[in-house]
Protein backbone atom coordinates (compact mmCIF):
# COMPACT_ATOMS: atom_id res chain seq x y z
CA UNK A 1 0.00 0.00 0.00
CA UNK A 2 1.36 3.34 -0.84
CA UNK A 3 2.10 5.54 2.06
CA UNK A 4 -0.26 8.11 0.64
CA UNK A 5 -3.27 5.86 0.32
CA UNK A 6 -5.92 5.89 2.87
CA UNK A 7 -8.32 3.16 1.71
CA UNK A 8 -7.56 0.83 -1.09
CA UNK A 9 -9.76 -1.62 -2.31
CA UNK A 10 -8.98 -4.54 -4.62
CA UNK A 11 -10.96 -6.99 -7.10
CA UNK A 12 -13.95 -6.53 -4.83
CA UNK A 13 -16.98 -9.11 -5.80
CA UNK A 14 -20.57 -8.35 -4.24
CA UNK A 15 -23.43 -10.33 -4.93
CA UNK A 16 -26.84 -10.53 -4.16
CA UNK A 17 -29.03 -13.81 -4.34
CA UNK A 18 -32.64 -12.81 -4.92
CA UNK A 19 -35.57 -15.11 -6.35
CA UNK A 20 -35.03 -13.84 -9.43
CA UNK A 21 -31.70 -14.89 -9.63
CA UNK A 22 -27.64 -13.63 -8.58
CA UNK A 23 -26.55 -9.98 -8.65
CA UNK A 24 -23.12 -9.50 -9.82
CA UNK A 25 -23.37 -5.99 -8.36
CA UNK A 26 -19.96 -5.69 -8.18
CA UNK A 27 -17.26 -7.29 -10.59
CA UNK A 28 -13.79 -7.01 -9.39
CA UNK A 29 -13.74 -3.23 -8.51
CA UNK A 30 -10.34 -1.48 -7.98
CA UNK A 31 -10.86 1.83 -6.05
CA UNK A 32 -7.90 3.94 -4.28
CA UNK A 33 -8.12 7.01 -2.06
CA UNK A 34 -5.24 9.02 -0.81
CA UNK A 35 -4.96 11.04 2.55
CA UNK A 36 -6.67 14.53 2.30
CA UNK A 37 -8.32 14.27 -1.06
CA UNK A 38 -12.07 14.22 -2.26
CA UNK A 39 -12.69 11.04 -4.63
CA UNK A 40 -15.65 11.42 -6.35
CA UNK A 41 -17.50 8.52 -7.37
CA UNK A 42 -20.10 8.77 -10.54
CA UNK A 43 -22.09 6.57 -12.49
CA UNK A 44 -25.72 5.67 -13.81
CA UNK A 45 -28.38 4.74 -10.86
CA UNK A 46 -28.26 1.09 -10.15
CA UNK A 47 -24.17 1.07 -11.21
CA UNK A 48 -22.77 0.24 -8.40
CA UNK A 49 -21.73 2.97 -6.16
CA UNK A 50 -23.84 2.43 -2.93
CA UNK A 51 -22.74 -1.50 -3.00
CA UNK A 52 -18.92 -0.12 -2.88
CA UNK A 53 -20.07 2.46 0.15
CA UNK A 54 -21.51 -0.19 1.93
CA UNK A 55 -18.39 -2.55 1.54
CA UNK A 56 -16.14 -0.58 2.99
CA UNK A 57 -17.97 -0.48 6.23
CA UNK A 58 -18.99 -3.65 5.92
CA UNK A 59 -22.93 -3.43 5.79
CA UNK A 60 -23.86 -4.77 2.71
CA UNK A 61 -27.38 -6.08 3.28
CA UNK A 62 -28.67 -9.47 2.81
CA UNK A 63 -29.34 -10.70 0.39
CA UNK A 64 -25.81 -9.51 -0.26
CA UNK A 65 -22.57 -10.91 0.08
CA UNK A 66 -18.94 -9.31 -0.02
CA UNK A 67 -17.58 -12.67 -2.07
CA UNK A 68 -14.12 -11.84 -2.56
CA UNK A 69 -10.91 -9.30 -3.33
CA UNK A 70 -9.19 -6.93 -0.19
CA UNK A 71 -10.52 -3.76 1.18
CA UNK A 72 -7.38 -2.10 2.75
CA UNK A 73 -8.05 0.70 5.70
CA UNK A 74 -5.22 3.27 7.51
CA UNK A 75 -6.22 4.35 10.73
CA UNK A 76 -3.12 6.43 12.13
CA UNK A 77 -0.40 3.72 12.13
CA UNK A 78 -2.68 0.96 11.94
CA UNK A 79 -3.40 -0.76 8.54
CA UNK A 80 -6.98 -2.74 8.30
CA UNK A 81 -7.69 -5.55 6.39
CA UNK A 82 -11.18 -4.52 6.71
CA UNK A 83 -12.87 -7.74 5.70
CA UNK A 84 -10.89 -9.69 8.02
CA UNK A 85 -11.77 -7.57 11.12
CA UNK A 86 -13.69 -9.06 14.17
CA UNK A 87 -16.55 -7.19 15.40
CA UNK A 88 -15.85 -5.32 17.97
CA UNK A 89 -13.28 -3.71 15.81
CA UNK A 90 -15.78 -3.00 12.97
CA UNK A 91 -18.08 -1.56 15.44
CA UNK A 92 -15.39 0.65 16.77
CA UNK A 93 -14.19 1.75 13.32
CA UNK A 94 -17.78 2.60 12.15
CA UNK A 95 -18.38 6.49 13.07
CA UNK A 96 -14.94 6.39 14.61
CA UNK A 97 -12.65 6.22 11.83
CA UNK A 98 -14.93 5.96 8.67
CA UNK A 99 -18.50 7.74 9.22
CA UNK A 100 -21.53 8.07 6.48
CA UNK A 101 -23.32 10.63 4.84
CA UNK A 102 -26.64 9.07 3.76
CA UNK A 103 -29.20 10.05 1.08
CA UNK A 104 -31.96 10.70 2.57
CA UNK A 105 -31.06 12.24 6.15
CA UNK A 106 -34.76 11.82 7.31
CA UNK A 107 -34.69 7.66 6.83
CA UNK A 108 -31.73 7.61 9.08
CA UNK A 109 -32.31 10.10 11.86
CA UNK A 110 -34.25 8.23 14.99
CA UNK A 111 -37.88 10.33 14.63
CA UNK A 112 -38.66 9.47 18.87
CA UNK A 113 -34.89 11.18 19.51
CA UNK A 114 -34.38 14.84 19.72
CA UNK A 115 -31.03 16.30 18.22
CA UNK A 116 -28.85 16.02 21.51
CA UNK A 117 -30.00 12.81 22.34
CA UNK A 118 -28.66 11.20 18.76
CA UNK A 119 -25.38 13.01 18.65
CA UNK A 120 -24.40 12.14 22.00
CA UNK A 121 -25.42 8.86 21.07
CA UNK A 122 -22.30 8.82 18.47
CA UNK A 123 -19.92 10.33 21.13
CA UNK A 124 -20.91 8.12 24.02
CA UNK A 125 -19.82 5.30 21.98
CA UNK A 126 -16.71 6.85 21.21
CA UNK A 127 -15.11 9.33 23.02
CA UNK A 128 -16.78 8.34 26.36
CA UNK A 129 -13.68 8.61 28.56
CA UNK A 130 -12.71 12.20 27.19
CA UNK A 131 -15.93 13.28 29.22
CA UNK A 132 -15.70 11.38 31.85
CA UNK A 133 -12.34 13.37 32.17
CA UNK A 134 -13.47 16.55 31.84
CA UNK A 135 -16.35 16.04 34.22
CA UNK A 136 -14.96 14.33 37.34
CA UNK A 137 -11.93 17.86 36.54
CA UNK A 138 -15.08 20.33 36.09
CA UNK A 139 -16.76 18.82 39.15
CA UNK A 140 -13.27 18.89 41.12
CA UNK A 141 -12.45 22.43 40.27
CA UNK A 142 -16.19 23.14 41.67
CA UNK A 143 -15.75 21.59 44.72
CA UNK A 144 -12.64 22.85 45.62
CA UNK A 145 -14.39 26.58 44.78
CA UNK A 146 -16.69 25.40 47.09
CA UNK A 147 -15.04 24.83 50.18
CA UNK A 148 -12.28 27.59 49.65
CA UNK A 149 -15.70 29.61 50.01
CA UNK A 150 -16.73 27.97 53.24
CA UNK A 151 -13.55 26.88 54.80
CA UNK A 152 -10.54 29.30 52.98
CA UNK A 153 -8.15 29.14 50.46
CA UNK A 154 -5.56 27.46 52.08
CA UNK A 155 -7.97 24.40 53.12
CA UNK A 156 -8.80 23.91 49.66
CA UNK A 157 -5.17 23.95 48.47
CA UNK A 158 -4.45 21.45 51.21
CA UNK A 159 -7.87 19.12 50.14
CA UNK A 160 -6.15 19.58 46.67
CA UNK A 161 -2.70 18.23 47.51
CA UNK A 162 -4.00 15.16 48.90
CA UNK A 163 -6.15 14.46 45.81
CA UNK A 164 -9.03 13.43 47.78
CA UNK A 165 -11.82 14.82 46.14
CA UNK A 166 -12.21 12.66 43.02
CA UNK A 167 -13.19 9.35 44.25
CA UNK A 168 -13.85 6.01 43.08
CA UNK A 169 -17.49 6.43 44.17
CA UNK A 170 -17.50 9.43 41.40
CA UNK A 171 -15.88 7.63 38.56
CA UNK A 172 -18.61 4.73 39.00
CA UNK A 173 -21.15 6.85 38.94
CA UNK A 174 -20.26 8.96 35.68
CA UNK A 175 -19.75 5.74 34.17
CA UNK A 176 -22.90 3.91 34.91
CA UNK A 177 -24.69 7.24 33.53
CA UNK A 178 -22.20 7.17 30.58
CA UNK A 179 -23.36 3.54 29.79
CA UNK A 180 -26.83 4.21 29.04
CA UNK A 181 -27.60 7.71 29.48
CA UNK A 182 -31.37 7.16 28.22
CA UNK A 183 -32.17 5.13 31.22
CA UNK A 184 -34.31 5.72 34.12
CA UNK A 185 -31.29 5.12 36.63
CA UNK A 186 -28.90 7.69 33.97
CA UNK A 187 -32.08 10.56 33.92
CA UNK A 188 -32.28 9.99 37.89
CA UNK A 189 -28.47 10.08 38.35
CA UNK A 190 -28.37 13.12 35.89
CA UNK A 191 -30.11 15.15 38.69
CA UNK A 192 -27.44 15.18 41.05
CA UNK A 193 -24.70 17.40 40.58
CA UNK A 194 -21.63 14.91 39.49
CA UNK A 195 -23.32 13.30 36.97
CA UNK A 196 -24.77 17.06 35.46
CA UNK A 197 -21.53 18.08 34.71
CA UNK A 198 -21.46 14.56 32.55
CA UNK A 199 -24.54 15.42 30.45
CA UNK A 200 -23.19 19.33 30.36
CA UNK A 201 -19.94 18.42 28.62
CA UNK A 202 -21.47 16.15 26.44
CA UNK A 203 -24.18 18.90 25.62
CA UNK A 204 -21.29 21.38 24.98
CA UNK A 205 -19.92 19.08 22.47
CA UNK A 206 -22.81 18.65 20.68
CA UNK A 207 -23.81 22.42 20.18
CA UNK A 208 -19.87 23.12 19.27
CA UNK A 209 -20.39 20.44 16.43
CA UNK A 210 -23.80 21.66 15.60
CA UNK A 211 -21.97 25.28 15.39
CA UNK A 212 -18.98 23.82 12.91
CA UNK A 213 -22.04 22.68 10.48
CA UNK A 214 -23.07 26.46 10.52
CA UNK A 215 -26.28 25.67 11.82
CA UNK A 216 -27.83 28.46 13.41
CA UNK A 217 -29.27 28.92 16.57
CA UNK A 218 -27.55 25.49 17.84
CA UNK A 219 -28.91 25.29 21.41
CA UNK A 220 -32.10 25.22 20.28
CA UNK A 221 -32.15 22.92 17.32
CA UNK A 222 -30.17 20.72 19.83
CA UNK A 223 -33.37 19.88 21.55
CA UNK A 224 -35.48 19.79 18.43
CA UNK A 225 -36.82 17.03 16.90
CA UNK A 226 -36.22 15.07 13.24
CA UNK A 227 -39.96 15.95 12.08
CA UNK A 228 -39.31 19.47 13.02
CA UNK A 229 -36.02 20.54 10.78
CA UNK A 230 -36.08 21.38 6.93
CA UNK A 231 -34.65 19.24 4.68
CA UNK A 232 -31.26 21.24 4.84
CA UNK A 233 -30.98 21.78 8.45
CA UNK A 234 -31.48 17.79 8.73
CA UNK A 235 -29.25 17.13 6.55
CA UNK A 236 -26.55 19.40 8.62
CA UNK A 237 -27.60 17.27 11.40
CA UNK A 238 -26.45 13.76 9.76
CA UNK A 239 -23.40 15.48 8.74
CA UNK A 240 -23.08 16.74 12.26
CA UNK A 241 -23.23 12.95 13.65
CA UNK A 242 -21.15 11.60 10.55
CA UNK A 243 -18.23 14.61 12.22
CA UNK A 244 -18.59 13.98 15.93
CA UNK A 245 -15.41 11.60 15.64
CA UNK A 246 -13.41 13.53 13.16
CA UNK A 247 -13.31 10.80 11.07
CA UNK A 248 -10.58 9.70 8.72
CA UNK A 249 -12.81 8.98 5.84
CA UNK A 250 -15.94 10.48 5.32
CA UNK A 251 -18.56 8.97 3.01
CA UNK A 252 -21.39 10.93 1.17
CA UNK A 253 -23.65 8.90 -0.15
CA UNK A 254 -25.20 11.66 -3.00
CA UNK A 255 -26.38 13.84 0.38
CA UNK A 256 -27.53 17.11 -1.53
CA UNK A 257 -29.81 14.92 -4.49
CA UNK A 258 -33.38 15.74 -2.31
CA UNK A 259 -32.39 18.95 -1.54
CA UNK A 260 -32.57 22.32 -3.65
CA UNK A 261 -29.90 24.47 -5.62
CA UNK A 262 -29.65 27.07 -3.17
CA UNK A 263 -28.98 24.74 0.14
CA UNK A 264 -26.89 22.27 -2.47
CA UNK A 265 -24.63 25.05 -2.66
CA UNK A 266 -24.48 25.59 1.08
CA UNK A 267 -23.97 22.12 1.83
CA UNK A 268 -21.42 21.61 -0.84
CA UNK A 269 -19.51 24.85 0.74
CA UNK A 270 -19.69 23.07 4.27
CA UNK A 271 -18.24 20.06 3.24
CA UNK A 272 -15.25 21.51 1.18
CA UNK A 273 -14.98 23.96 4.24
CA UNK A 274 -14.68 20.75 6.43
CA UNK A 275 -12.09 18.64 4.56
CA UNK A 276 -9.93 21.49 4.84
CA UNK A 277 -10.55 22.04 8.45
CA UNK A 278 -10.29 18.41 9.24
CA UNK A 279 -8.47 17.30 6.84
CA UNK A 280 -10.75 14.73 6.35
CA UNK A 281 -10.67 12.36 3.20
CA UNK A 282 -13.88 12.25 1.48
CA UNK A 283 -15.69 9.50 -1.19
CA UNK A 284 -18.15 11.41 -2.57
CA UNK A 285 -20.86 9.18 -4.51
CA UNK A 286 -23.18 11.14 -7.12
CA UNK A 287 -24.45 11.13 -10.26
CA UNK A 288 -23.94 14.51 -10.79
CA UNK A 289 -21.17 15.58 -12.76
CA UNK A 290 -21.52 19.46 -11.75
CA UNK A 291 -20.78 18.60 -8.08
CA UNK A 292 -17.90 16.45 -9.58
CA UNK A 293 -16.47 19.45 -11.16
CA UNK A 294 -17.00 21.84 -8.53
CA UNK A 295 -15.90 19.67 -5.21
CA UNK A 296 -13.77 17.00 -6.30
CA UNK A 297 -9.98 16.35 -6.65
CA UNK A 298 -9.84 13.23 -8.24
CA UNK A 299 -12.84 10.81 -10.06
CA UNK A 300 -13.78 6.86 -10.65
CA UNK A 301 -15.92 6.54 -13.16
CA UNK A 302 -18.48 3.40 -12.48
CA UNK A 303 -20.00 1.03 -15.12
CA UNK A 304 -22.71 -2.18 -14.44
CA UNK A 305 -20.48 -2.73 -11.24
CA UNK A 306 -17.27 -1.78 -12.62
CA UNK A 307 -15.10 1.40 -12.29
CA UNK A 308 -13.57 1.86 -15.65
CA UNK A 309 -12.10 5.34 -15.45
CA UNK A 310 -9.74 6.54 -12.45
CA UNK A 311 -8.05 10.18 -12.75
CA UNK A 312 -7.69 13.36 -11.88
CA UNK A 313 -11.11 15.77 -12.35
CA UNK A 314 -9.19 18.13 -15.17
CA UNK A 315 -8.24 14.71 -16.81
CA UNK A 316 -11.40 13.45 -16.81
CA UNK A 317 -13.13 16.76 -17.88
CA UNK A 318 -10.35 17.68 -20.58
CA UNK A 319 -10.05 14.07 -22.32
CA UNK A 320 -11.80 11.43 -21.07
CA UNK A 321 -10.62 7.79 -22.43
CA UNK A 322 -12.90 5.34 -21.97
CA UNK A 323 -15.62 5.60 -24.64
CA UNK A 324 -18.77 5.56 -21.79
CA UNK A 325 -16.93 8.37 -19.85
CA UNK A 326 -16.21 10.09 -23.18
CA UNK A 327 -20.78 9.32 -23.89
CA UNK A 328 -21.01 10.43 -20.16
CA UNK A 329 -19.69 13.49 -20.15
CA UNK A 330 -21.14 14.46 -24.21
CA UNK A 331 -24.62 13.52 -22.69
CA UNK A 332 -24.22 17.05 -19.95
CA UNK A 333 -27.17 19.04 -21.32
CA UNK A 334 -25.87 22.27 -22.48
CA UNK A 335 -28.18 25.53 -23.86
CA UNK A 336 -28.95 25.31 -27.31
CA UNK A 337 -27.88 21.88 -28.34
CA UNK A 338 -30.46 18.80 -28.47
CA UNK A 339 -30.35 16.55 -25.72
CA UNK A 340 -27.41 13.91 -26.20
CA UNK A 341 -27.99 10.18 -25.15
CA UNK A 342 -26.14 7.04 -24.94
CA UNK A 343 -27.68 4.12 -27.06
CA UNK A 344 -29.00 0.73 -25.55
CA UNK A 345 -29.53 0.66 -22.19
CA UNK A 346 -27.92 -0.73 -18.64
CA UNK A 347 -27.23 -4.25 -18.73
CA UNK A 348 -29.03 -6.28 -16.33
CA UNK A 349 -26.86 -7.27 -13.41
CA UNK A 350 -28.02 -10.99 -13.61
CA UNK A 351 -26.56 -12.65 -16.45
CA UNK A 352 -24.38 -9.54 -17.79
CA UNK A 353 -22.76 -9.35 -20.96
CA UNK A 354 -19.41 -11.39 -21.02
CA UNK A 355 -16.25 -9.74 -21.36
CA UNK A 356 -16.46 -5.73 -21.27
CA UNK A 357 -19.87 -5.19 -20.00
CA UNK A 358 -20.24 -2.27 -21.76
CA UNK A 359 -19.96 -4.02 -25.17
CA UNK A 360 -23.25 -4.26 -26.39
CA UNK A 361 -23.40 -0.32 -26.40
CA UNK A 362 -20.12 0.42 -27.24
CA UNK A 363 -19.19 2.16 -31.02
CA UNK A 364 -15.22 0.71 -31.29
CA UNK A 365 -15.94 -2.89 -29.42
CA UNK A 366 -13.75 -5.27 -30.82
CA UNK A 367 -14.12 -9.14 -31.15
CA UNK A 368 -12.11 -9.53 -27.27
CA UNK A 369 -14.54 -7.16 -25.68
CA UNK A 370 -16.42 -9.90 -26.20
CA UNK A 371 -14.78 -12.47 -24.58
CA UNK A 372 -12.39 -10.41 -22.24
CA UNK A 373 -12.68 -8.19 -19.20
CA UNK A 374 -10.68 -5.56 -19.96
CA UNK A 375 -7.79 -4.96 -16.57
CA UNK A 376 -7.15 -1.68 -15.35
CA UNK A 377 -4.62 -0.19 -18.20
CA UNK A 378 -2.30 3.15 -16.63
CA UNK A 379 -2.67 5.01 -20.05
CA UNK A 380 -0.97 8.38 -18.78
CA UNK A 381 0.59 9.15 -14.95
CA UNK A 382 -1.91 8.70 -12.25
CA UNK A 383 -4.90 8.38 -15.79
CA UNK A 384 -6.53 4.57 -15.45
CA UNK A 385 -8.70 3.50 -18.06
CA UNK A 386 -10.46 0.08 -18.07
CA UNK A 387 -10.73 -0.85 -21.98
CA UNK A 388 -9.20 -2.95 -24.90
CA UNK A 389 -8.08 0.35 -26.45
CA UNK A 390 -5.84 1.37 -24.04
CA UNK A 391 -4.09 -2.54 -23.83
CA UNK A 392 -1.03 -3.71 -25.18
CA UNK A 393 -2.85 -5.58 -28.11
CA UNK A 394 -4.01 -2.67 -29.50
CA UNK A 395 -0.70 -0.41 -29.60
N1 LIG B 1 -30.80 -5.33 -1.30
C1 LIG B 1 -30.59 -5.62 -2.58
N2 LIG B 1 -31.13 -6.73 -3.14
C2 LIG B 1 -30.90 -7.04 -4.43
N3 LIG B 1 -30.14 -6.30 -5.26
C3 LIG B 1 -29.59 -5.20 -4.77
C4 LIG B 1 -29.77 -4.78 -3.41
N4 LIG B 1 -29.11 -3.62 -3.20
C5 LIG B 1 -28.51 -3.33 -4.38
N5 LIG B 1 -28.79 -4.26 -5.31
C6 LIG B 1 -28.34 -4.27 -6.70
O1 LIG B 1 -26.96 -3.94 -6.74
C7 LIG B 1 -26.71 -3.10 -7.85
C8 LIG B 1 -25.99 -1.86 -7.38
O2 LIG B 1 -26.87 -1.10 -6.57
P1 LIG B 1 -26.44 0.28 -5.88
O3 LIG B 1 -27.49 0.57 -4.87
O4 LIG B 1 -25.05 0.19 -5.42
O5 LIG B 1 -26.56 1.31 -7.10
P2 LIG B 1 -26.21 2.86 -7.10
O6 LIG B 1 -25.12 3.06 -8.10
O7 LIG B 1 -25.95 3.32 -5.71
O8 LIG B 1 -27.55 3.48 -7.68
P3 LIG B 1 -28.31 4.87 -7.30
O9 LIG B 1 -27.61 5.95 -8.05
O10 LIG B 1 -29.69 4.64 -7.80
O11 LIG B 1 -28.26 5.02 -5.81
C9 LIG B 1 -28.04 -2.81 -8.52
O12 LIG B 1 -28.16 -3.61 -9.66
C10 LIG B 1 -29.06 -3.19 -7.49
O13 LIG B 1 -30.21 -3.69 -8.10
S1 LIG C 1 -13.29 -2.62 -23.82
FE1 LIG C 1 -14.13 -2.68 -25.87
S2 LIG C 1 -16.36 -2.62 -25.58
FE2 LIG C 1 -15.40 -2.01 -23.69
S3 LIG C 1 -15.35 0.17 -23.80
FE3 LIG C 1 -13.38 -0.52 -24.54
S4 LIG C 1 -13.66 -0.73 -26.73
FE4 LIG C 1 -15.69 -0.52 -25.89
MG1 LIG D 1 -26.99 4.59 -4.37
Amino acid sequence: MSQNNILEVENLNVRFYTYAGVVEALDSVNLTMRKGEILGLVGETGCGKSVTSLSVMRLVPPPGKIEGGNIYFVAGSNRHSVLKMDDGSLRKMRGKDISMIFQEPRAYLNPVYNVEDQIAEVLLEHRKEEFLKAAIETHRKKRLENLAKAKGAKAAADVEKIGKVSSTFEVNTYKKLARNPRSLAGRFLAKFSRQRYFKSEVRKEVVRILKSVEIPDPERVARMYPHELSGGMAQRVVIAMALACNPTLLIADEPTTNLDVTVQAQILNLIKQLKKNLNSSILYITHDLGVVAQLCDRVAVMYAGNIIEMTDVFKIFDKPLHPYAQALLESIPRPGQAFKSIRGLVPSMINPPKGCRFNDRCSYAMEICLKIKPPFFEASKDHYVACHLYGEESK
